[in-house]
């Protein structure tokens, strides 16, 4: 008979939230934003390394550097985690005991939020969209069940804004039922809060000198509110280097409509069209699909730097890169490139779609020599069948 799975002690059920809770106060650079968050729970690892990276394909005038932002933690990798910091902090700080947020079946956000709900002791209601009549429970959305998230799969054919229209119902309903509040956050944790996660990381990139040593960052583009934030941050120091934002999903008028939100909510006079330079060329087939130039080129970096690029986001992302720097490198305002690295490992083992660039002769992932016994097969390359 399998054990029943144990119930979470609640006595006080933000008492563990309230031990992550922290004061925050604005970085000086940014003193003049308006709406200002007041507080954070501190989940992140940071700060995170900035290091050389070459991988294959940079043309030799360019430097290229990577901000490992997929080292914010290990089940918390990547750039969502510096966002909810600030998006449970407010939930936290409000007397919310429960989260609800939405995304695709895939999405690291989920992952992400309901991983660090576990951690808080907040429960987890996530709306998914995707992956077919039984969704198949790898990768993110593993870790996002494992962690007690509750799971809520709705038809593909809901928008974003079906889907927000969703996380207010089951919020008012929770809130009905059980007197508690249950807070929303945005697809991607796009809303205003979620900015300071990367206003701040910007403090962070200032003191490991970021100012003087690149003249261009480069970040993945999905719901734009970590492009939004590092082009308002590098609008407030000086506009010393430029913001790429290569999009994985979102057209143009989006990218921009979006860091203009942002610009106006935080009560600045600029035009986001002036303080970021967005690219739309390199979403391939698109949202999740991937091309085997795309996978070729996750496989050579992770091969030649040890670096894991995800399929979803960052694979492209720095694929459109470097293709920019070798046809077009005159839209770099220079040669000393930082590549943000925003994380994605679990999209890896979401599906099968690595199995034949593993297994494509040539590739060194291919080199596995079979050695029953006798002198070691120095020399001697084997593949599977034999
Ligand atoms: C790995 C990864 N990189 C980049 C992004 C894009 O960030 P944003 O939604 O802030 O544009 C996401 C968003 O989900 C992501 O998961």
């Amino acid at each position: 008979m399998s054990e029943q799975p144990a119930k979470k002690a609640k006595m006080d059920s933000l008492e563990t939230a309230k031990s992550f809770l922290q004061e925050w106060e604005m970085p000086e650079f940014a003193k003049k934003m308006k709406n200002v968050p007041k507080h954070r729970v501190r989940l992140a690892n940071m700060d995170t390394p900035i290091h050389r990276w070459n991988i294959p394909g940079v043309p030799d005038d360019f430097e290229l550097y990577v901000k490992r932002d997929d080292m914010t933690g290990s089940t918390l990798t990547g750039n969502k985690i510096r966002n909810l910091e600030f998006l449970l902090g407010d939930a936290v700080v409000n007397g919310n005991e429960s989260v609800v947020t939405c995304g695709a079946f895939t999405s690291n956000h989920c992952r992400t939020t309901a991983v660090a709900s576990a951690q808080l002791g907040l429960d987890a209601h996530i709306l998914i969209r995707g992956g077919g009549e039984k969704v198949p429970m790898r990768g993110n959305l593993m870790l996002s069940r494992f962690s007690g998230a509750s799971l809520y799969r709705v038809p593909d054919t809901v928008t974003d804004t079906g889907f927000y229209d969703r996380m207010v119902q089951l919020s008012n309903k929770a809130k009905a039922t059980t007197g508690k509040g249950m807070y929303v956050i945005p697809i991607g944790g796009s809303s205003y809060p979620g900015l300071f996660g990367y206003i701040n990381c910007w403090a962070e990139m200032m003191n490991q000198g970021i100012l003087d040593r690149f003249t261009d960052i480069v970040v993945t583009c999905g719901t734009a509110v970590t492009t939004g934030a590092l082009a308002i941050a590098n609008y407030l120091t000086g506009s010393k280097l430029r913001v790429h934002s290569f999009s994985i999903k979102r057209p143009m008028d989006f990218i921009y409509g979006y860091v203009q939100e942002s610009i106006d909510l935080a009560g600045l006079d600029c035009k986001s069209e002036d303080i970021v330079s967005a690219c739309v060329d390199y979403i391939g087939e698109g949202y999740g699909k991937n091309t085997d130039v795309e996978l070729d080129f996750i496989r050579n970096t992770a091969d030649t730097t040890g670096i894991f690029l995800d399929p979803v986001y960052t694979g492209k992302a720095s694929r459109g890169m470097v293709e920019e720097m070798k046809k077009n490198p005159g839209r770099y305002k220079g040669k000393k490139v930082l590549f943000l690295h925003t994380g994605g490992i679990f999209s890896i083992y979401t599906d099968q779609r690595f199995d034949g660039v593993m297994t494509k002769e040539g590739s060194a992932a291919d080199k596995v020599m079979y050695w029953t016994d006798g002198e070691p097969p120095m020399t001697t390359i084997l593949n599977h069948e034999q």
